[in-house]
């Protein structure tokens, strides 16, 4: 669990930048005419939804701001989806009122908004990928609402249809019948909210391979590697799994280039492990990089393990996020599911090959990210970085109460002047140390602490026992809790020099 969400931050920490960029429009004033977005509960949702083919809801929370600045967004592309023919419709859960919490939890729902598109009546469910302002939400749900697959009739169809910075995946048929066809337009259905689809009687209206195929033949065009693949297996599992992985470039761009994004996305919701090469894009050393690591990765293909190539500006979010610094620049991190880091810095371009070859044979030691040691750690609260846990904490034989923090937290501002008056009170008591940690900066033990949000307090007795402190963030309780969970072994037992 720890590691997923600590995935989940790394890919916020880019889609971050790259949601930062779109312009967020706040409508100035309310509409007090119809309201064109539904409003579903408990006691009509499975009605309204089983009426409908096709009808989208967004769970809500009164309180979430992305959802409120989704808000008139949302009701200007239901007004004018509703004179779509046929109407597609918009509606909305306020998945935060009691009564309808249930309903929340029948479908899952994690985070604010979560929009859901409903097809057949409720039968069929999926998220809604698309963007968050009107006209894209509008654009989304007409491709959505149509069919799956759209027919190639001409060679204008073809340039219409198949972009060149997209996956679009076409389906050649002597003609539009047949279990394959019925396959295609299966795997098309499932798939259709990651990936276009179409489908053609003439193979020569494609701007590439081979024009004189009649098929039944799928070719799917990607904006990178080969540029386009043959299939011809039409069992539904074999062309699911053709697209899964032939959509996958064999490395990952990522810079600043919007269209490489949904690569991105897809890299980090990967099963493998990722290999992530940061350097700067218009170095002279770029091309010699990318080559090598093309040749690496194109040799690991299929060994569990998934390779991007990130330019340094725009990798500040994943600098941040693994503690990384601009001087050791060019430099390789792998990361693997459990949660383990490995990094090689200041690369060069033959170092590739054979430290990916270390790190499969297990010869690679993970690395913890730190901050560096203070220098002076004077102050009634000490301050504990990843590099120091062992000594400060779990070696020291002494009663420790640990802080971990974020920066940002507001609740750990205010508990900061509370915390040194609780350090001040033991000043004169060798046996008891206040420590704080910053969290975002320092990677911690997942077995030993769980940390899920900011504050977060454990103990650590002389001894060794760990708890967590839950109790009031008040100086008086957490002194009380100190006095009745500390040892006094510690001094008789010796000189912490032995602990
Ligand atoms: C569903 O029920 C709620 C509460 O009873 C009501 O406010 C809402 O208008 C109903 N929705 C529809 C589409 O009938
Ligand atoms: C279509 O898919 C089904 C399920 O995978 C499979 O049994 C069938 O053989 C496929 N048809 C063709 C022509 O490949
Ligand atoms: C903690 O991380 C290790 C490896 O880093 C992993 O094997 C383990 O499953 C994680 N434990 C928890 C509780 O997440």
């Amino acid at each position: 669990m720890a590691t997923r969400v600590s995935i989940c931050l790394f890919v916020l920490a880019f889609t971050f930048s790259i949601l930062a960029s779109s312009p967020v429009k706040i409508s100035a004033t309310e509409d007090e005419a119809k309201e064109f977005v539904l409003t579903l509960t408990h006691s009509n949702f499975s009605d309204i939804v089983s009426k409908h083919d096709f009808i989208v809801v967004e769970f809500y929370a009164p309180w979430c701001g992305h959802c409120k600045k989704l808000a008139p967004e949302y009701e200007k592309a239901a007004s004018i989806l509703s004179s779509h023919d046929p109407p597609v419709i918009l509606a909305k859960v306020d998945a935060n009122d009691e009564a309808n919490k249930e309903l929340a939890s029948e479908f899952d729902i994690r985070g604010f908004p979560t929009l859901k598109i409903f097809r057949n009546g409720g039968k069929s469910i999926v998220d809604f990928k698309g963007p968050r302002e009107a006209d894209g939400i509008v654009e989304y749900l007409k491709k959505q609402s149509g069919p799956a697959s759209a027919e190639i009739k001409s060679a204008e169809d073809a340039s219409s249809l198949i972009v060149d910075n997209k996956i679009v995946i076409v389906g050649v048929f002597p003609k539009f019948s047949g279990e394959e066809f019925e396959n295609f337009t299966a795997v098309a259905e499932k798939f259709r909210s990651d990936y276009d689809f179409v489908h053609t009687l003439d193979a020569k209206f494609l701007p590439r391979g081979e024009s004189s195929v009649t098929g039944p033949l799928v070719r799917l065009f990607k904006p990178f590697d080969e540029l386009f693949v043959d299939f011809q297996d039409f069992h539904v599992d074999a062309l699911e799994k053709f697209v899964e992985e032939s959509s996958v470039p064999i490395v990952t761009l990522f810079n600043k280039d919007p269209s490489n994004h949904p690569f991105v996305i897809k890299f980090f919701n990967g099963p493998n492990a990722k290999a992530m090469l940061f350097l700067d894009h218009n170095s002279e050393l770029f091309d010699a990089f990318k080559s090598k690591y093309h040749e690496v990765a194109e040799q690991y293909k299929g060994k569990g393990i998934n390779f991007l190539l990130g330019d340094l500006e725009a990798s500040q979010g994943a600098f941040q996020y693994f503690g990384l610094k601009d001087d050791q620049v060019p430099l390789i991190v792998i990361q693997t599911n459990d949660g383990q880091k490995y990094l090689k810095p200041n690369l060069e371009p033959d170092h590739i090959a054979p430290w990916v070859k270390e790190y499969q044979d297990g010869k690679v030691l993970p690395y913890k990210k730190s901050e560096p040691i203070p220098e002076v750690n004077n102050e009634p609260v000490k301050v504990v970085v990843a590099d120091t846990l062992q000594e400060i904490v779990f070696n020291s034989g002494k009663n420790v109460l640990l802080e971990f923090y974020a920066p940002w937290c507001g609740h750990c501002k205010k508990l900061a002047p509370i915390l040194d008056e609780v350090a001040i009170s033991f000043e004169n008591d060798a046996d008891v140390v206040i420590a704080k940690l910053d969290a975002t900066a320092n990677d911690i033990p997942n077995d030993t602490f769980d940390v899920k949000g900011y504050p977060t307090l454990y103990f650590k007795s002389a001894s060794g026992n760990v708890a967590q402190y839950e109790g009031d963030r008040s100086k008086e309780d957490i002194i009380e809790f100190i006095q009745k969970n500390r040892d006094k072994a510690a001094q008789q037992e010796g000189s912490k020099d032995e602990l």
